[in-house]
């Protein structure tokens, strides 16, 4: 393994290494035939690297699709590996230990589509995955690529979920595990890692902070898969199940309109890389849909960059209740950008209150407790509509990426008992309820 480093961002700041990867067995990565430079499309060989070697761009998984039928992905497994074709996985993927994520429940919500005045709303709630978050589907792709390419340690830096993700999978598979977390994260987050870890490491600092120590360590070891860093192109393929997961709960077809959370904006490309994928190999009519990006206010570098009508991402400090997507700079904003804008989608953000309020208003009308990254979520696509960028009429998916009881003191200020009575029925009577 090369020891090449990023952040949880993606944020470059060392060329990959050339590492030979010739000990690869046959079909390791699937269907997957090159890396391929986002940038100027230069190819390098499957291994463990990231950067361009030419112009330092970030390096995407190629690949040379089978035919895929959909009554094949029918009969697969109900988890991510129904995808394996098009995900950078061996065949026998089944076969190795793993959290086997995926194929959540995507839920008609009538109840919050008639409070925000949407006629065909869907939630599709990934909360409900092995460690409560999205980010379950992309380790799962990180830890296949981790085996492949023989890596001894399982590790990551991360602003919580992943660090959940990682530290989960890890235990599963017998490998051994290091997640790096800020020493500031939400306590639920911090138990969520040291149940299935010996090794989470908190640090005194913020994400960034993280970042930088998880990097150096990275350049001093051999045989460590950073799973957002030297195995990143293959971690990231995973967010592409959410998108054909969705198609494949509509029956085979693609929603108008789709609300996605922005860290890094990773998962967002991924969900509109999926769904061109699966126009492509023929599984979905090729239709027009729009992608809209959410953010918090206290961390909203894409949606300012957006609004002022620029490619230009200045990185910020984060402060928002909502850490798992506290992200200042994002690498693949610019990617968010250019997505949002070519599908007629927008990038908005929302204020910490308003991140509260969707979170009690999703649990209330659809029985769905969020983390506040889906209140941040549910909140922007109530702004949405309200300022006009968002037809009511069309039908639309709003994606729900992780658990509200990772993120509790967030809102417990805002709900609590209505009322303490005394054990008899006249004190009950005087609630009122
Ligand atoms: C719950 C949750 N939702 C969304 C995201 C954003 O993901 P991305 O970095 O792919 O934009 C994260 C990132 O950590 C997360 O933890």
């Amino acid at each position: 393994m090369s020891a090449v480093v990023t952040d949880e961002t993606g944020t470059i700041d060392t060329p990959a290494t050339s590492t030979a990867t010739s000990g690869l067995r046959e079909g390791a990565f699937g269907h997957a035939v090159a890396l391929s430079c986002r940038e100027c499309g230069h190819r390098v060989d499957l291994g463990p690297f990231y950067a361009c070697p030419e112009c330092f761009g970030p390096l995407e998984i190629a690949y040379e699709f089978p035919e895929v039928t959909r009554e094949e992905i029918e009969a697969g497994p109900r988890n991510i590996w129904r995808y394996k074709a098009l995900l950078p996985v061996p065949s026998d993927i089944e076969q190795s230990p793993n959290m086997e994520p995926g194929f959540t429940r995507l839920l008609k919500a009538e109840n919050l589509g008639r409070e925000l005045g949407i006629t065909n709303l869907w939630v599709k709630d990934d909360s409900t995955n092995p460690t409560n978050s999205f980010k379950d589907r992309v380790v799962a792709c990180a830890l296949s690529a981790a085996r492949e390419l023989d890596a001894k340690v399982f590790a990551c830096p991360s602003t919580g979920n992943l660090a959940n993700a990682v530290a989960a999978a890890g235990a599963r598979a017998g490998i051994k595990t290091v997640v790096f977390i800020p020493s500031n994260l939400e306590k639920p987050k911090q138990v969520n890692s040291a149940i299935y870890t010996e090794n989470l490491v908190a640090v005194d600092g913020n994400y960034d902070d993280v970042n930088k120590l998880a990097s150096e360590i990275a350049g001093e070891e051999d045989g460590w898969a950073f799973v957002n860093v030297n195995v990143r192109p293959y971690y990231a393929e995973g967010s592409k199940t959410l998108g054909y997961e969705i198609a494949e709960q509509l029956g085979w077809r693609l929603p108008d309109q789709i609300v996605i959370p922005v860290a890094s904006g990773s998962q967002l490309t991924k969900v509109h890389k999926a769904f061109q994928e699966l126009i492509k190999v023929g599984l979905v009519e090729d239709k027009p849909y729009k992608v809209y990006g959410a953010q918090a206010t206290g961390c909203s570098p894409v949606s300012v960059a957006y609004k002022a009508g620029t490619d230009a991402i200045r990185p910020v400090k984060p402060d928002t209740i909502a850490k798992s997507l506290a992200i200042g700079n994002p690498a693949d904003g610019i990617y968010v950008l250019d997505i949002c804008r070519q599908t007629g989608g927008a990038v908005e953000d929302i204020t910490d209150d308003e991140v509260r309020e969707a979170i009690v208003l999703l649990a209330r009308t659809e029985g769905v407790f969020t983390e506040t990254a889906g209140g941040t979520t549910v909140g922007v696509l109530k702004k949405l509509v309200e300022t006009g960028q968002l037809d009511p009429s069309l039908e639309t998916v709003v994606i729900n990426t992780g658990h509200g009881l990772k993120t509790l003191d967030a809102i417990s200020d805002q709900v609590a008992p209505r009322a303490t009575i005394a054990p008899t029925y006249d004190a009950f009577k005087a609630t009122g309820i």
